[in-house]
């Protein structure tokens, strides 16, 4: 059974991945994985009898079990995984509760690594995996600290695996956005953490479409618009203090 994993998929990037891996290509599942039971299968209804809902929280211990019997018991080739499930708050480090803290790390490092690792005997020559980190993966961001460490992470992460796995034929990509309009900010905005957003906002269909045509060229990394690739140079150029002091300004803090 060949299959496409999407986690995240009751909204935003996620979900838009699954609509256009469902137009694509020839699954005999896609697997889509996100709490909300209701929205996946909204999703289901949509796209068709290929879609299996399946309603995980992430960051437990006994989901990623989950996942990792299903596996055991299907032993589906995994042709697409895509690890879009993530959260960030925005808010001073110290004003935002622990429970954030580490539920940033918790899902969007700790799950992500887990469901790649668990995917990873699945996965075969051909294979492709999308993982969603950020803008915010390459420089330290004031106010979202620790969410953009994570993002970090992610981009380190896939890189590296991505070259250990690449001799086996299997693709690995992390795709860091700018701002994308999403539910994300639903949860994102926490008082006056983060008060301007300067960059212009995406959809999340131009994010998946450019990251699906840098998948099929073979990069590592995705980054989608002309400004957003020369902030990335920027962050490269300059020191990291400097460009903290100009996000800094931009936040008038
Ligand atoms: N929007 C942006 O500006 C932006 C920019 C750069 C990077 N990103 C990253 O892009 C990824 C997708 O975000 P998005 O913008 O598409 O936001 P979104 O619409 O809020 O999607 C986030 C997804 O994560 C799922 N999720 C949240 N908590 C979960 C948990 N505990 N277990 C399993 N799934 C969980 C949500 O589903 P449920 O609530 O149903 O669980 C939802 O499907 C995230 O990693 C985000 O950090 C976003």
């Amino acid at each position: 059974m060949r299959i496409a994993v999407i986690t995240g998929a009751s909204s935003g990037m996620g979900k838009e991945f699954a609509i256009k891996l469902e137009q694509q290509h020839n699954f005999d599942e896609i697997w889509v994985i996100a709490r909300r039971a209701d929205r996946l299968y909204e999703l289901k209804e949509q796209l068709g009898d290929k879609v299996r809902p399946i309603s995980l929280d992430l960051t437990k211990d006994e989901s990623l079990n989950k996942y990792k019997e299903m596996l055991e018991s299907e032993k589906p080739e995994i042709a697409v995984l895509v690890n879009a499930s993530g959260y960030g708050k925005f808010e001073a480090f110290e004003n935002l509760s622990l429970e954030d803290q580490t539920g940033m790390i918790d899902l969007n490092a700790k799950a992500l690594t887990a469901v790649t690792y668990l995917s990873l005997p699945y996965l075969k020559k051909g294979s492709e995996v999308y993982q969603i980190a950020s803008l915010s993966s390459f420089q330290p961001v004031p106010y979202l600290a620790v969410y953009g460490a994570t993002k970090a992470y992610v981009l380190s992460f896939t890189r590296a695996v991505g070259a250990e796995i690449r001799k086996k034929g299997i693709k690995m990509m992390a795709v860091c956005p700018g701002w994308v309009k999403t539910e994300f900010f639903d949860r994102a905005v926490v008082k006056e953490g983060v008060i301007t957003y300067f960059n212009q906002f995406f959809t999340a269909e131009q994010i998946v479409k450019r990251a699906m045509r840098d998948m099929k060229k073979g990069k590592d990394v995705s980054v989608c618009g002309p400004k957003i690739r020369a902030q990335v140079l920027l962050t490269k150029l300059l020191h990291h203090r400097a460009v903290m002091r100009i996000w800094m300004w931009q936040q008038k803090k």
